[in-house]
């Protein structure tokens, strides 16, 4: 695996930059989520506001190992959907789905990179629950993001907080080292051991992102070669933030309160 990049204030300043952005972008996307819109009128949104914001999209045409090159700005992915949902005019919201929406900007020489997984009108209380838990067990991952932990600690922490409530955490799909480029070192599952992995230090940034299903861990992907969904079928949500280790803590660099509350 190759080196952690460390940050330094002037790259951590820009990476405030480009997180609040990725923020803004998020909570644009998710306030044109509603019964009847399309998937692929929630990614016109994401392209209009990422050119306003005067960045580029971190996904378009982005490479992931074995896949072709991703054709949108956003992963739209809906109920048994994982992650990597990719945007379409067929694929329409409807009452009661839940909706995750993943989104990243290269602006400044920087990614941010953030997701949030939102609710097309009512939905079940079942829903509601896997929400709430996949929300809390990544703000519980957050808080281990400190200098003196270990990686295993942050990882755990979603673990423990998902598994408390009965659910699973996806585990063919982790979080990431983000900075110039959308994907780094180290390697961020959602489940691992605590006290043990790589040492955080100030400087590092972390993109924690749990995926969290309501039944079992084990995915299956679409014949689209994309679209990652639960092997039983089971709801899925998914939550990200852009995360710098500071000597002081963990600053969460797509915080938008009017998004997260
Ligand atoms: N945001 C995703 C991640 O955190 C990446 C989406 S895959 C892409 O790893 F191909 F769309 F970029
Ligand atoms: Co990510």
């Amino acid at each position: 695996m190759s080196k952690i990049r460390i940050k330094s204030q002037p790259e951590i300043e820009a990476m405030r930059r480009s997180g609040k952005a990725a923020s803004l972008l998020l909570q644009r996307i998710g306030e044109g989520v509603a019964p009847g819109v399309s998937t692929y009128e929630l990614d016109q949104i994401s392209r209009q506001t990422i050119k306003e914001l005067g960045g580029v999209s971190s996904f378009l045409g982005y490479q992931l190992p074995e896949h072709a090159p991703y054709p949108a700005t956003i992963c739209a992915s809906i109920n048994e959907e994982i992650i990597h949902g990719i945007p379409s005019k067929a694929v329409i919201l409807k009452e009661g789905d839940i909706i995750g929406i993943d989104t990243a900007i290269f602006l400044g020489g920087f990614h941010g990179d953030n997701a949030f997984t939102f609710k097309v009108g009512e939905i079940s209380e079942d829903a509601q629950k896997l929400l709430d838990v996949t929300r809390e067990s990544l703000y519980a991952s957050i808080n281990e993001a400190k200098p003196g932990n270990r990686l295993g600690d942050v990882c755990y922490a979603v673990q423990e907080c998902v598994e408390a409530h009965g659910f699973s955490v996806a585990r063919d799909f982790v979080g990431h080292g983000i900075g110039r480029s959308m994907h780094e070192s180290p390697q961020v599952p959602n489940f691992g051991e605590p006290g043990k992995g790589i040492r955080l230090k100030p400087g590092m940034v972390l993109a924690i992102e749990p995926m969290v299903n309501a039944g079992r861990y084990e995915a299956a992907v679409r014949e689209d070669g994309w679209t990652a969904v639960t092997a039983d079928s089971s709801l899925s949500a998914h939550f990200e933030h852009t995360v710098a280790v500071l000597s002081d803590g963990p600053e969460i660099l797509t915080y938008n309160p009017d998004l997260w509350g």
